[in-house]
């Protein structure tokens, strides 16, 4: 099963989402058949570092951090993905645009956070704002993180 996590530039919020997500893969047991990618609908920082902020917030709440190349998605990324969840809903059109014949697995990552509301289920874009937002940003992410490992451990078991 591969789920691909997906924001605007991929060097804030779907990085912070893929370390996340995989640090809970490997704690749940599902390292061997869950794998979490990330990418950007924007290309343009391909080949950058994550934003230091997001590993910064990462590391503060005792995520892994470190390692991270943005990439942008193309439309065969889409297809070969089983899951693909973005932040927001501009992410979410630009992925369906891209393979409008794979719609049904595109998600919004909030979509798996059992608190969610109507109106209040984005993860905001945290870069032009400060650490707060990076933390905040990031308390969002866990929160839907912890919901999709539930429902993938789910769905092995
Ligand atoms: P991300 O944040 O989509 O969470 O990675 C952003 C990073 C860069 C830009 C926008 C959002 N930018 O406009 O360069």
């Amino acid at each position: 099963m591969r789920v691909a996590m997906v924001c605007l530039g991929n060097i804030c919020r779907s990085p912070m989402a893929a370390a996340v997500a995989s640090a809970m893969v490997a704690e749940c047991g599902l390292a061997g058949t869950v794998t979490v990618e990330s990418f950007g609908t924007a290309g343009y920082h391909r080949g950058e570092a994550a934003d230091r902020r997001a590993d910064a917030a990462l590391r503060r709440r005792g995520w892994p951090a470190g390692g991270h190349r943005a990439r942008q998605i193309t439309a065969h990324d889409v297809m070969t993905a089983d899951l693909v969840l973005c932040a927001d809903r501009a992410n979410l059109a630009a992925v369906r645009r891209l393979a409008p014949d794979h719609g049904d697995k595109v998600r919004l990552l909030r979509s798996f956070d059992p608190q969610v509301g109507v109106g209040d289920d984005e993860v905001p874009d945290p870069w032009g704002g400060d650490d707060a937002a990076f933390d905040e940003a990031l308390a969002l992410i866990e929160t839907a993180c912890r919901g999709l490992i539930g429902e993938l451990a789910a769905l092995q078991s």
